[in-house]
């Protein structure tokens, strides 16, 4: 999920390498590497932590060569260390590559390839690659076809980079679901996971589609399907400046955040159901999930998004595991001396697995023997670490201070465990099944949603000058309506506040009037009416309505100012889409207002402070 580059020509390419990877940093990585070969002989040199450690580490070694590969990691498998940062290279020490994306079947592979006297140094999903492409070339197939034949075997997600020493004139690369594109230069060519880590040389750029290996060498590039067939590759012109390409040509991280949450929802889900069975595997709770069905109540304790999204949890977990659950802010949670048991699960929920609250409170219910565990966005995070147990989201990095891939990714993960307790407690087959097959369809939903765009767009026009902005919604909707206060809040700096809608009438109700937008969450379901209801009580007193309503809905449309309408699912996991036209709402009315959307004022990316 994180950065490649790699050049073929006449140039020393090792500051070509390192000079990329700097481009590709602003993503976020938890460590760095580049192979080289020479005179038939390969150079791997690895680093955790920044690209500059790496840098000098490379300085010292006064590294030539004209073909080369790097790449920035941001783990999926195995702790962020030396020993996993790519490249990885075979026993031999002839064939290196560099991998981003995740090998869903690699255990399988691995099993099968250790059968075979083949030794693994990583724990990484990659490593398989290299192992798999070298028993490819023992039976006698050339760099390329090994290559391609390997690929066959794989499921998963790739972008590739591979180099042999016996053939050190071309880089492989192929990719499926993680992107690359080729820079043709003069006498020289690259290969990058992102054109910011090459533009500096070459505004020449070939995108590769998914299912395409490509052969490059510094005066020749070709492009082939898996099966072979020589395909005619575009060249783009490349016009986009360094900072718009930063941001895959949208003006704000944010706004690119938003926008590929159908595909961090697909890694997010990718290899975890069984359709047949109705059920979740999770690699991460193997070991645990006994016990974690067995829990008497389970705590979700967190901060800020990832609080909203264990309140979420809250309702899955009830609703479906029949377990008692609590959320908890973790900063009042850790000073709290709360009563813990040893028959109970804590989870700790957190993007950056940093925050201080968080990784505080996860200790104190270590110390109480409480069952510890963790749902993380960063790998090898500090509560991913001290956590007993846990799941990734698999979001990827989330660069802008708003959190939203991340908030949704969390809802998906909270649905998978909410689906492997149920199926191993009392929820049927049956059931199990509409559930997964509801979550597969969630990625597609959401690029509907993303449609909205520019309706939305018109709607903060509206709104953009208000003061005030109340968020009502009901039962599973209610968290989303404090999350798309929280969006509002920290990046427009307009006041909000998010309510149960029925709650409304026990106070909130004073503020309203003309001046007072309300954002009702209001899907087809079983509090539809009651919440039409209180759209009328707000419509008595003149307030002006936002209302967020289901594809099949007749009646709101009619009533209220401005009607967002989605694709509706299952209550459950409704909020993954409820939440998306209110962090549109929130972006483009913070770009109105003209305010740092990634950066807003006060605020950290990850609170390591109390
Ligand atoms: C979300 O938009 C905020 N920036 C903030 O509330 C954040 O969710 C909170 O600080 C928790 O961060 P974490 O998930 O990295 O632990
Ligand atoms: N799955 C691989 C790993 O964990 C690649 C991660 C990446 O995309 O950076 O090493």
């Amino acid at each position: 999920m994180c950065g490649i580059v790699g050049y073929v020509g006449n140039k020393n390419c090792v500051p070509i390498l390192i000079n990329g990877l700097k481009r590709l940093e602003y993503r976020g990585y938890d460590s760095a590497g580049i192979g080289i070969v020479n005179h038939n002989s390969i150079t791997i040199v690895k680093n955790k932590g920044k690209v500059s450690f790496l840098e000098e580490k490379v300085d010292k070694l006064d590294l030539e060569s004209e073909i080369g590969l790097g790449h920035t990691r941001w783990a999926t498998h195995g702790i962020p260390n030396e020993l996993n940062a790519h490249p990885h290279a075979n026993e031999d020490q002839t064939i290196f590559l560099i991998h981003n994306g995740i090998i869903e079947n690699y255990q399988v592979l691995k099993k099968g390839l250790q059968s075979f006297g083949y030794e693994f140094k990583s724990e990484t999903d990659s490593e398989v690659l290299v192992h798999l492409i070298d028993s490819f070339t023992k039976r006698g197939h050339d760099i390329t076809k090994s290559v391609q034949l390997s690929l066959h075997e794989v499921e998963g997600t790739y972008g590739l980079a591979v180099i042999s020493s016996k053939e050190p004139d071309k880089i492989i690369a192929a990719r499926k679901g993680s992107p690359l594109v080729v820079g043709i230069g003069d006498n020289e060519n690259f290969i990058a996971s992102d054109v910011s880590a090459i533009i500096s040389y070459t505004k020449q750029i070939v995108y590769l589609e998914d299912g395409e290996i490509a052969v490059i060498k510094k005066n020749e590039f070709t492009a082939k399907t898996a099966f072979d067939n020589e395909i005619e590759k575009e060249i783009h012109e490349i016009s986009m400046t360094l900072d718009e390409i930063d941001r895959g040509g949208y003006a704000h991280f944010m706004l690119k955040e938003i926008m590929e949450q159908p595909e961090s929802l697909r890694n997010s889900i990718r290899g975890r159901i069984i359709d047949e069975d109705g059920r979740a595997i999770l690699g991460g709770l193997r070991d645990v999930v006994d016990k974690l069905a067995d829990s008497k109540r389970i705590i979700l304790a967190a901060c800020g998004t990832s609080w909203h999204a264990g309140l979420v949890g809250e309702y899955m977990f009830e609703q479906f595991c029949r377990i008692p659950t609590e959320v908890e802010y973790a900063s009042e949670f850790r000073y709290r001396n709360p009563v813990i048991e040893k028959e109970d699960t804590v989870f700790f929920i957190s993007q950056s697995g940093e925050t201080a609250d968080t990784l505080a409170a996860l200790k104190e219910a270590k110390i109480k023997g409480a069952l510890v565990l963790g749902i993380c966005n960063v790998v090898g995070s500090s509560i991913a670490r001290e956590t007993q147990a846990g799941v990734y989201t698999h979001a990827g990095p989330e660069i802008g201070v708003a959190s939203t891939k991340a908030f949704t990714t969390q809802l998906t993960v909270l649905a998978l465990i909410s689906l492997l307790i149920a199926r191993k407690k009392n929820l049927s087959k049956v059931d199990g099944q509409q559930i997964a097959s509801e979550l597969k369809l969630i990625p597609e939903k959401v690029e509907e949603i993303l449609k909205l765009n520019l309706q939305i767009e018109k709607i903060a026009e509206e709104f953009k000058d208000a003061s005030n902005f109340l968020y009502l919604g009901r039962g599973y909707n209610f968290p989303v309506a404090l999350e798309g206060a929280l969006k509002l809040k920290e990046i427009s700096y307009i006041h909000a506040e998010g309510y149960p809608a029925a709650e409304m009438k026990h106070g909130p109700i004073a503020l309203i009037d003309e001046n007072m937008p309300v954002v009702f969450i209001a899907p087809k379901d079983s509090t539809y009416d009651k919440i039409v209801s209180n759209i009328q009580e707000v419509k008595a007193r003149g307030g002006r309505i936002i209302a967020i309503i289901t594809e099949e809905d007749e009646q709101l449309n009619k009533l209220v100012d401005y009607a967002i309408r989605i694709p509706s699912t299952i209550r459950m996991l409704m909020p993954i889409l409820t939440v998306i036209p209110l962090q549109l709402l929130a972006y483009h009315i913070a770009v109105k207002k003209g305010l740092n959307v990634d950066q807003p004022r006060n605020l950290a990316k990850s609170v390591t402070v109390e």
